[in-house]
């Protein structure tokens, strides 16, 4: 990073799937991807950012897959929230083994293992320079963990919330089926519920667009682009009230 370059956020909130911490496998966790993200999520809060994080379960238990397969939807949500907090604390494990502090902070009360979400104590670890990572969804069934990242990002009023998934942001069609498919650079939150781009679930675009919560729809396996975002890079796609 250039010396004069400064990020232009103080707070953000990092949603990343549960699926790419599998990296090339099919289940579980990759101890080389996990030390990558870690490696560029510490770098970004070094220069001050303060980051929160939220990261899903699909690495483990998909609520909705075990749902379709014949467990209550309730319950296989618990079952969703539970693979999260075994992420977040993976999460935590690598970001403090190369030196950054982190706090895991979960929905639902689980705290022989890690702090229960309280926010007023979120923002004050992260005004402390603390990486959190908000566990356990919104601690309630039938909401994604985009729905969380999107509630979290908003009660601790954040700057920009980043959406971290396999493509570089949010296309006109499936860039992996059509190969007219245009990315947006910039669209409105009403434009992306309209299009049903599947990017994220309506309750976490409609969240962010009633409390004006900026997303930027990134490629997770480009590596610097988090901290060229922070440095005020257009990367992928904005999605915001103008758009
Ligand atoms: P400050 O008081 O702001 O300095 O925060 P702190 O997090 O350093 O102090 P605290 O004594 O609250 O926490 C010390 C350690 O205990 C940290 O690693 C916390 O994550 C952990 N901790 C705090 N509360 C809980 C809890 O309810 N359950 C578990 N498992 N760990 C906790």
């Amino acid at each position: 990073m250039p010396n004069s370059a400064r990020p232009i956020y103080r707070r953000i909130m990092l949603k990343l799937s549960g699926e790419a911490l599998m990296g090339k496998e099919d289940y579980g966790i990759d101890p080389d991807v996990l030390k990558r993200l870690a490696a560029e999520i510490i770098e970004v809060s070094k220069t001050g950012v303060q980051v929160g994080l939220v990261v899903g379960g699909g690495n483990i238990f998909r609520g909705a897959g075990l749902a379709a397969s014949g467990i209550d939807r309730a319950t296989a949500d618990h079952m969703g929230m539970l693979a999260t907090v075994i992420n977040s604390l993976a999460l935590q494990d690598a970001i403090e083994k190369q030196g950054a502090v982190c706090r895991v902070m979960s929905a639902i009360k689980i705290n022989e293992i890690c702090e229960d979400y309280i926010r007023r104590r979120a923002i004050r670890h992260l005004e402390k320079g603390r990486i959190v990572v908000f566990a356990a969804g919104t601690g309630n069934p039938f909401f994604t963990t985009d729905s969380a990242a999107a509630l979290r990002a908003i009660e601790i009023s954040a700057d920009l919330m980043l959406k971290a998934t396999k493509v570089d942001g949010l296309y006109s069609a499936d860039p992996n089926k059509d190969p007219t498919a245009v990315r947006f650079p910039r669209i409105s939150y009403d434009s992306a519920i309209e299009r049903k781009l599947a990017v994220m679930d309506t309750t976490a675009f409609a969240l962010c667009r009633d409390y004006r919560m900026p997303i930027r729809v990134y490629d997770l396996h480009r590596r610097g682009d988090l901290m060229r975002i922070m440095l005020g890079e257009t990367i992928g796609t904005l999605v915001d009230q103008t758009g």
